[in-house]
């Protein structure tokens, strides 16, 4: 199989934050990979904008380190590379004051893709926004790009549509969750409605109950001070967990189309029942000999801000109403593994008898890494001692069957930045969407600062706290072991 790569139109990006984090680790890698693959156009542009003084081969200079940095297999490739860099440029700009607007102004050209990517804090937006319009700079058909956090309660979300929508329309505003541009965030979709076999067991009657993982094994690391301020619950839960639930759980759109796909996924948001406190569970890791533990790694204060965090939530629609979905995410975990299982009920009645034991079917979709899908079966042991039954996994994974190269999956911001110039949201978080996924989460988290609650310490490389095991303990159900 070869993959077919179809080039997007030219296009003018403007990188606000060009020299931050975000732009070195992930969106200048990856618009070189776009770029070596030939999905970019050789007319279209890069341009970085920031407060660092610099001129263009200065940020050429930049960009050569991160691309090899992160992306060592442009290593060799030096052909690529060099034309790739002779797409960029830079303007030294201020996002607050007047410096830089003119020269930015100047270098954008009529007649192609023009797109601005905030890669800025969100009290940026605002200011960026504005001078955009008053240098007529945004042209009517421009996109913007912006990222979590988007917001950190309903109250700050809805102020920042406002301030955006001040100035775009919302066909304008692309809010990326970066996990909705994983290969096999978009199979989940490809999963339920591509094919015949799953969708009419896809509700409560089939299905016992849903788990939604998200382990990794990495700590805060250097970002103690912004995560300290976040938690677990509104790093992941509030975004990339709630996302994955959206597609498990989504009535089938009409369309694989923005506002089909994501109408879907609100519904799911709004149909969320209220989560008890004794459904939430959370904690903080403990140091090793050899590792920091998370209050030491946020400065060495004593904070009750989660690390992880596991809660049992309910879907009171007719579908779902009865299936309870169970989600875990935290640092520090024993592997770096991602996936969903649906795990369904067991068969009505057994003709084999009590002795054959107790078995059901798991069909497991693995996100990260080792991506694929596991469908668990039931099967007669083999030999002669009788019907005895043991269960065993119909494996697949995506290596395995596309082989390695087909497996090769592009970073996800590869793909939604090619969707941003494609004008293709599909992917993106719409506005109320948001506002929902807020909506939702406030008040759990209100109920546990309110009632002053310490996260439950677990250990460096364990499954979280031994209450999280408890909220599946007590409905008679387990977690599955976290397993890369
Ligand atoms: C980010 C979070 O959005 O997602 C990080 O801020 C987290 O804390 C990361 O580590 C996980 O992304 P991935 O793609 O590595 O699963």
């Amino acid at each position: 199989m070869v993959s077919r790569v179809i080039p997007v139109d030219s296009f003018d990006l403007v990188i606000f934050g060009g020299t931050g984090d975000l732009a070195r680790r992930k969106i200048l890698p990856g618009l070189f990979r776009r770029f070596r693959a030939g999905q970019m156009s050789a007319e279209s542009r890069i341009i970085g904008a920031a407060r660092s003084e610099m001129d263009a081969d200065g940020y050429r200079a930049f960009v050569r380190e991160a691309v090899a940095e992160f992306d060592p297999d442009s290593e060799g490739d030096a052909e690529h590379l060099e034309r790739f860099l002779a797409r960029l440029d830079y303007v030294t700009l201020d996002a607050k004051g007047e410096e830089g607007w003119t020269d930015l102004a100047g270098l954008l050209r009529a007649g192609v893709v023009r797109a601005f990517y905030f890669s800025v804090g969100p009290a940026l937006f605002g200011a960026l926004a504005e001078r955009l319009h008053a240098h007529e700079i945004a042209s009517p058909d421009c996109r913007i790009v912006v990222e979590k956090p988007f917001g950190r309660d309903l109250e700050s979300a809805r102020a920042l549509n406002r301030t955006l929508a001040q100035h775009f329309e919302e066909t304008q505003i692309y809010r990326i969750d970066h996990y909705l541009g994983k290969e096999t965030v978009q199979n989940l979709m490809a999963i339920r409605f591509g094919n015949m076999l799953f969708e009419p067991l896809w509700n409560s009657q089939y299905v016992d109950h849903i788990q939604i993982t998200v382990a990794e094994e990495v700590g805060v690391g250097g970002r103690g001070e912004y995560y300290d301020r976040s938690g677990a619950m509104r790093d992941m839960l509030q975004n990339h967990m709630m996302q994955l639930l959206c597609l498990i759980a989504m009535e089938p759109p009409a369309k694989f189309a923005p506002d089909p796909v994501r109408d879907e996924k609100l519904k799911v948001i709004r149909a969320l029942d209220p989560v008890a406190r004794e459904d939430v569970v959370r904690g903080q890791y403990e140091g090793t000999r050899d590792q920091n533990s998370y209050r030491i790694e946020v400065g060495n204060r004593d904070s009750l801000t989660e690390s992880f965090v596991a809660i049992r939530a309910r879907i009171s629609n007719w579908r779902w109403a009865g299936t309870p979905f169970y989600l875990r995410t935290g640092k520090r975990l024993r592997d770096r593994a991602s996936e969903i299982a649906v795990v369904f009920k067991d068969a009505p009645h057994s003709i084999f008898g009590a002795k054959a034991g107790h078995h059901r079917n798991i069909l497991t979709i693995k996100l990260q890494p080792n991506e694929g899908i596991e469908l668990g079966v039931t099967i007669k042991e083999p030999g002669p001692g009788g019907m005895r039954l043991v269960d065993v996994p119909l494996d697949m994974t995506f290596a395995d069957a596309l082989g390695p190269e087909e497996a090769d999956f592009p970073d996800a911001y590869e793909r939604l930045i090619m969707d941003v110039i494609r004008g293709n949201q599909t992917l993106f978080m719409r506005g109320d969407e948001v506002e929902a996924a807020w909506g939702w989460v406030d008040p759990i988290i209100a109920d546990w600062t309110e009632a002053g609650e310490a996260p439950l310490p677990y250990a460096t490389g364990s499954s979280g706290p031994d209450d999280a095991l408890m909220l599946m303990h007590r409905d008679g159900r387990r977690w599955r072991e976290i397993r890369a």
